[in-house]
């Protein structure tokens, strides 16, 4: 079985490609050079010349709210082009089974917690993240659409929480939340500074998951595919406050010193957690801790950082 794994090169797509089950299929990860997903023909005859017979899609241009909030039109042109072209081209070169990326982004801002796959488009969006939301929103439509005008095609979107863990981005201007909190504690801690600053008071919550444990819900789905709804969540079914995430990394970290709150800064969501029921009903759950993910994180970074 030919598999077709776009963005390999990135946290996600790593991860995926790393899991054993990886050893039962032929796992194709072309680099962006081989296969631009914003060039349609490049599309085209790359799918044509290696016929997968089953696409994962974990391509995407991906950022913290900082980057969202500075550039809208990018995240939405890009994600938009990636997301159509691929799964359109997938279509009518007859690939019968895609698994598309999406994002909690997508939910609509005031949806009650926690996030039904049903509350899509329900609502308004988060504008923090609304550019990067519509793209997803339009890969995941097309998905539905396809599927309707031809019952052959399973094309289904996993929904995951928040993502953190190996091979996760550092760099201040496309970091997540995890990845940013290392950052700051341990070089708070080697640089003896006092106090560590926090974006917002704090309060907001958010569901973190490792994504070791993101890629072996791929890999549980991927076989189910037929048989499976639409859009499913994959997240750990509880969340933290964003106070919380800096208080574990502390201790995990050994930054002894205090915290300030910035108010002046967007904070996105109140609140973004997933009902995980339709995942866990699979007798699918996530096997690491919060603890254990964000140790094996920081070890990856001071590694990077070696
Ligand atoms: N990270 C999270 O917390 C999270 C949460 C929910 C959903 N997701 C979804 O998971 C997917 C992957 O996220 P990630 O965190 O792994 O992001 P990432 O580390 O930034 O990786 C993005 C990947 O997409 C590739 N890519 C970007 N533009 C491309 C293009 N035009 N053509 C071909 N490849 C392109 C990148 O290739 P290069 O190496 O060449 O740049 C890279 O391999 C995204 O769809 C994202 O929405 C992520």
């Amino acid at each position: 079985m030919r598999v077709l794994l776009t963005g390999g090169t990135g946290m996600v797509g790593r991860n995926i490609k790393e899991h054993p089950n990886t050893a039962n299929y032929c796992v194709l990860t072309p680099s962006r050079k081989e296969l631009d997903l914003t060039n349609r023909e490049q599309i085209r005859s790359y799918l044509k010349a290696k016929s997968p017979e089953y696409i994962i899609h974990a391509a995407g241009l991906v950022g913290g709210i900082h980057a969202n909030i500075a550039n809208p039109s990018r995240f939405l042109i890009e994600n938009l082009e990636i997301g159509c072209n691929l799964i359109s081209e997938a279509a009518m070169i007859g690939v019968k089974n895609i698994i598309n990326l999406g994002s909690s982004c997508m939910y609509p801002r005031n949806a009650p917690n926690p996030l039904k796959e049903e509350y899509l488009l329900n609502g308004l969006l988060e504008p923090t993240n609304e550019g990067y939301a519509i793209a997803k929103i339009a890969a995941q439509r097309l998905c539905d659409y396809l599927k309707v005008e031809d019952n052959s095609r399973n094309y289904i979107t996993l929904m995951p929480c928040n993502l953190f863990g190996k091979y996760d981005n550092y760099k201040p201007e496309r970091s997540h939340l995890i990845a940013s909190i290392i950052v700051k504690l341990h070089n708070a801690k080697i640089n003896n500074k006092k106090s560590v600053e926090i974006w917002g008071d704090g309060t907001v919550r958010r569901e973190f998951m490792n994504v070791k444990d993101f890629a072996d819900a791929v890999w549980i789905v991927l076989p189910l595919i037929k048989q499976l709804p639409n859009v499913i969540n994959i997240g750990t079914g509880k969340d933290y406050s964003i106070l919380d995430y800096y208080k574990k990394a502390s201790e995990i970290i050994g930054f002894k010193g205090t915290f300030t709150f910035n108010l002046c800064k967007p904070v996105g969501m109140k609140q973004k957690l997933l009902d995980v029921k339709k995942i866990n009903d699979l007798g699918w759950f996530p096997k690491s801790s919060l603890e254990s993910g964000i140790e094996e994180t920081y070890s990856h970074y001071l590694d990077l950082t070696r």
